[in-house]
């Protein structure tokens, strides 16, 4: 499935419409950071209510575009994303950001849940996305170019923004909140992966590996947004442990890290003025 540029337009503008005011930077709240979305909303869009946005099926994701002060400045939360396990097309799962270069948006910050690959990570931790691994499925931006989002052939060298990384760094060792850093590998899911992938992508250079992210990442560099991303380790991968990986731990993990990681997100968040 692709869109058009009208489409994205529709979209921008449904949103524009109603937004008490503008937004630089976009944060997308993985699971266990819905809960920042929560409070002193200054306004909430249903994602339904958004052209073009599609129905948030993941019972921890809300579906919702929320505005609000965070780190003295505006920002713009997807409380909320699709994924492509659930049935959406890399087009649909990267539509929101287009839809926020359109709004304005230059700093787009993703986070998730991710299991840890690398064998020093423990659950809990953080990890500062350094580059991604994606070998299979579609890209977001395949099939006709819009050249409103750039050029077709683009670099993905600094997808991950060393400047936001750098600034991350910097506030976790002032916070002294442990951040690890690594490469997301992606997987398409909906299921967990098998020991045999999980050993192969750590030969290939993974230390976490999740089902989100990348296809918005790819997108993103296409358009000029500047990425940062941060993963929440919530399980070691498959086969490390030798139990299996359960899906209500995940989410338990994921809400354990809240306060340490919405701590890190606002003080990254107001250090943006400096980079
Ligand atoms: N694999 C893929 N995605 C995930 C995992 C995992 O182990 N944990 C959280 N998201």
């Amino acid at each position: 499935m692709e869109f058009t540029l009208d489409e994205y337009q529709k979209a921008a503008q449904a949103i524009a419409d109603r937004l008490p005011g503008r937004a630089d930077t976009a944060v997308v709240l993985g699971s266990g950071l819905g809960r920042i979305a929560e409070q002193d909303t200054l306004c909430e869009i249903p994602y339904g209510e958004i052209p073009g946005f599609g129905v948030s099926t993941v019972a921890s994701h809300a579906g919702k575009l929320v505005f609000k002060r965070l780190g003295g400045r505006n920002v713009l939360f997807l409380s909320g994303r699709f994924h492509f396990y659930e049935g959406y097309s890399f087009a649909q799962t990267a539509f929101y950001v287009r839809v926020l270069r359109l709004l304005g948006v230059r700093t787009l910050v993703l986070t998730n849940a991710a299991g840890g690959v690398n064998e020093a990570f423990s659950v809990g931790d953080l990890m500062l996305i350094t580059d991604h691994i994606k070998f299979f499925d579609d890209s977001p931006v395949r099939g006709r170019n819009l050249d409103a989002f750039g050029k077709r052939f683009f670099d993905m060298t600094t997808a991950y923004s060393p400047s936001l990384r750098a600034l991350a760094k910097q506030k976790a060792g002032e916070l002294g909140v442990g951040l690890r850093e690594g490469v997301y590998a992606y997987m398409p899911g909906p299921q967990f992966e098998t020991p045999a992938e999980i050993r192969a992508l750590r030969i290939l250079g993974a230390d976490a590996v999740g089902m989100s992210t990348v296809p918005e990442v790819i997108a993103a560099a296409q358009c000029g947004l500047r990425v940062l991303g941060i993963s929440c380790i919530t399980n070691l991968a498959a086969g490390m442990t030798g139990g299996e990986i359960d899906d209500d731990e995940v989410t338990q993990a994921a809400d354990m890290a809240y306060e340490r990681f919405s701590t890190l997100l606002a003080s990254i968040i107001e250090g943006l003025d400096r980079v």
